[in-house]
């Protein structure tokens, strides 16, 4: 029985980390620039203190200038209209990001519509969106999730991924949307699936490359996956469990991976496969920001 290839996102991202905080301290010693991220943060959901608090870190440690925006659950469109206006007009800010999901009274189009496209690192806006989708992506923003695991597909399969065959479960405009356009950009043949698609598990069993971002723990099962298939697990989904009569959380990707590992390629883990990664995409898109608020790129 083979066994898959653990893809190390984490180790990727401290690699990749490490050569940004090295253009970030050469870009402040020749030009006097440092990237500047703004993160806010809206109302108290737990999972997104975690992600905006990692985000922070990552930042300083890069040698970034990091704001954090909180803001109670119950604030006005209007006010965070006025900061996201005020961050726009900020020269010392590069990137803005608003953390998502929003509280349900906020309308969440107008927020990160509201952004320029000049900051939007998440790479949410129309702008941004087109110019990916048009194949522009030296041009875009690329959102950070995507990004990240089109880098782990690179590092396995090489840039050209002609003849292949990739499936995307999640139709997200966060990832799902953002995965097709980068994956076809790169010549794979793709199919997006979702919660209304037919014979799912023979449309995996067809695919050279999966990635699975739905938010369902282990729904990936190890007889849907084509042997020697690059699989890449989006999905973080905290579960319950007993181990000796007491009652644990943990984290879980989509994949069940320790069955799946048996048949697959490669396989990112979770936790530290895309997470780390996408968290670094930011830090990659904020000091491109940066670079290129001061003519240095494109
Ligand atoms: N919530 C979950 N993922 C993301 C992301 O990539 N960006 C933002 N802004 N919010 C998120």
């Amino acid at each position: 029985m083979t066994t898959a290839r653990r893809i190390d996102g984490k180790a990727k991202a401290e690699q990749l980390a490490e050569s940004i905080t090295g253009q970030t301290a050469s870009l402040l010693k020749k030009h006097g620039i440092t990237p500047g991220l703004a993160v806010v943060i809206i109302g108290e959901d737990p999972a997104s203190k975690v992600y905006v608090r990692n985000k922070k870190r990552r930042a300083e440690a890069c040698g970034f200038y990091s704001v954090q925006h909180t803001l109670p659950a119950n604030v006005s469109q209007p006010e965070v209209l006025k900061l996201l206006d005020d961050l726009n007009h900020d020269n010392a800010i590069h990137g803005i990001l608003v953390q998502l999901p929003l509280p349900g009274h906020l309308d969440e189009q107008a927020i990160t519509q509201s952004i320029s496209p000049s900051k939007d690192v998440d790479g949410f806006h129309f702008i941004n969106i087109g110019k990916l989708t048009a194949g522009h992506t030296a041009d875009a923003f690329v959102p950070c999730t995507p990004a990240g695991c089109m880098l782990m597909i690179e590092d396995e399969l090489g840039p050209d991924l002609s003849g292949l065959n990739a499936v995307i479960i999640g139709r997200s405009n966060i990832v799902g949307k953002p995965m097709a356009s980068l994956l076809m950009q790169r010549n794979a043949t793709i199919t997006v699936a979702h919660s209304r698609t037919r014979d799912l598990p023979g449309v995996v069993r067809n695919s050279d490359i999966v990635v699975a971002a739905v938010g369902r723990p282990n729904m990936v099962k190890a007889d849907w996956v084509k042997p020697g298939a690059v699989i890449i697990d989006v999905g973080i989904n905290r579960i319950e469990e007993t181990i000796d009569g007491e009652s644990r959380s943990r984290l879980t990707g989509d994949v069940d991976y320790d069955a799946v590992c048996a048949v697959a390629g490669a396989i990112t883990p979770v936790p530290g496969g895309v997470g780390p990664m996408t968290i670094t995409m930011l830090m990659f898109n904020t000091l491109r920001s940066a670079r290129l608020s001061a003519g240095l790129e494109d």
